[in-house]
């Protein structure tokens, strides 16, 4: 019997490795299938029977099928259920890419650089992974619905590319947003849909600047804005962060910026609230060196304490900035939507250029989306999560502030899905870190984001992803972890 075999391996691994349960669960049945005793095609039975068979909760059963199935292992096929999949990848996917040095040597030397550095993606997902919102909540059923509907209604032209910077009422919808939540001063002809923060800013870089040019990052920074900015040949300059957001110096501004990449909502990754004093300060040094500001607000939707604060765009008097934000963190990443919120002068320009470049489409499913916002799915969506998210963040922060002491603090815990602990600088968080994955649980080394600075160490901890209970199991087990390596 399937659920004698997963139960044997599952005590084993839980008594050997000490694993998270959907770890050990996900670990048993990639083994049976490795070892063929789940053979391709299988039928699997459906995650409540699993539920019931191996008296898990249903959140672990579905986190380890998911996991399957992202990786290759499984895959479902609507209305019949969840089968082994035909051809099972032989390699583990999810581990960080190495590159051999013959496939190096292929690759163009941005190349390499692109594919060697930042691997940000790579990591596995599981309790703690910074980043990941718990998507498992999404509302599936209804969004099915919604999508069949815009597919039964699709005409010709939703079939097209898109010409016009997205699905009209998507871009209402989401100037409507901006303008009454986060304070964007803005006509719905400024809303470009991208397929993410991504192609957003990459969009940024290949429009407002030129080879070479100067952007200034924030140090440490989001491995997602250095690709973009590497793969366009633009030359990062670090500026530091602290507890108020990027601090230029005078040093900075000899490094005359053409972009200004930041996150003042919530710094990626230190969490850092960019103070009203930086904000206009940023401001001005974008006028002086008539820069352009990208200003990624992306996940400014979770605030938990403290006012709400104006975005950057909302505060500009020139429009100098950019707005970008993203749905991956509010509905799910896969879904691979985002906006642009450009100044005026830069709309024509903008839409053409995305349009040759990137071929936009999805049309029907934009309209879903659309729909999805009008009728307040979108709001109460945001509700729920903000809630759930509260009570992790919380239980996450009673697990681990006893341990600090003096020597350590967290920073960043206000907003978002992650926050920060900012270790001494004689800690080597690469090494914790890899001691927590040990584990069976993901946190990430504040180091590894940094551009040039050393002193900034620190571990960056998720409580989007990991439901309550594997909060409230694995939380003190991370804080013993970290009062150890602070002893
Ligand atoms: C700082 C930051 N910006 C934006 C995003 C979202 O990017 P995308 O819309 O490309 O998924 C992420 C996702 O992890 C992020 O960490």
């Amino acid at each position: 019997m399937l659920s004698e075999l997963l139960l044997t391996e599952m005590a084993r691994l839980g008594q050997q490795d000490n694993m998270p349960l959907h770890r050990q669960l996900y670990e048993a049945m990639r083994r049976a299938i490795l070892d063929g005793k789940l053979a391709a095609g299988d039928r699997l039975p459906s995650s409540r029977e699993l539920t019931q068979d191996l008296s898990l909760s249903r959140n672990t059963v579905v986190a380890a099928l998911n996991q399957l199935t992202v990786e290759g292992y499984l895959s479902s096929r609507v209305g019949s259920g969840t089968y082994v999949h035909e051809n099972i990848p032989r390699a583990q996917p999810r581990q960080r890419v190495t590159l051999s040095t013959r496939r190096q040597a292929d690759l163009s030397k941005r190349g390499t650089a692109l594919a060697t550095t930042f691997c940000a993606t790579q990591l596995e997902i599981q309790p703690f992974t910074p980043g990941v919102a718990d998507f498992s909540a999404f509302p599936v059923a209804l969004w099915q619905r919604l999508q069949n509907k815009h597919w039964r209604m699709t005409y010709p032209d939703m079939l097209d590319y898109s010409y016009s910077g997205g699905y009209a009422p998507l871009r209402r919808a989401v100037a409507d947003y901006l303008r009454v939540f986060r304070s964007v001063p803005l006509d719905v002809d400024q809303v470009i849909i991208t397929s993410g923060t991504q192609q957003s800013l990459e969009l940024c870089a290949q429009l407002l600047a030129d080879h070479n040019d100067t952007v200034w990052m924030e140090d440490p920074a989001y491995w997602g804005a250095v690709k973009a900015f590497l793969a366009t040949g633009l030359q990062l300059h670090a500026v530091p962060v602290d507890q108020h957001g990027m601090a230029p110096s005078a040093r900075d501004k000899a490094h005359a910026p053409r972009l200004i990449y930041t996150t003042p909502s919530h710094q990626y990754p230190t969490g850092a609230v960019m103070s009203l004093v930086r904000r206009k300060q940023i401001l001005d040094i974008a006028r002086a060196h008539n820069a352009w500001i990208l200003e990624d607000d992306y996940d400014s939707e979770f605030r938990f304490s403290g006012p709400p604060l104006s975005s950057l765009a909302g505060l500009d008097q020139d429009e100098r900035v950019l707005y970008m934000g993203s749905f991956s963190k509010v509905l799910y990443p896969g879904l691979k939507l985002g906006y642009l919120v450009v100044p005026k002068r830069l709309v024509a320009g903008f839409k053409q250029a995305h349009y040759d470049l990137n071929r936009p489409g999805q049309m029907p499913l934009q309209a879903a989306l659309a729909e999805f916002i009008e009728m307040g799915h979108f709001a109460s969506s945001l509700r729920r999560a903000r809630q759930s998210y509260a009570q992790r963040r919380h239980c996450l922060l009673e697990a681990l502030q006893p341990c600090l002491g003096e020597q350590a603090h967290i920073s960043g815990a206000e907003q978002g899905l992650h926050l920060c602990v900012r270790l001494p600088e004689n800690v080597d968080d690469i090494a914790l870190t890899n001691r927590i994955t040990e584990q069976g649980l993901t946190v990430r080394a504040l180091s590894a984001y940094c551009l040039q600075r050393k002193d900034a160490k620190g571990l960056v901890i998720g409580y989007g992803y990991a439901p309550m209970a594997d909060i409230e199991k694995y939380g003190p087990r991370l804080a013993q972890t970290l009062s150890r390596a602070l002893a």
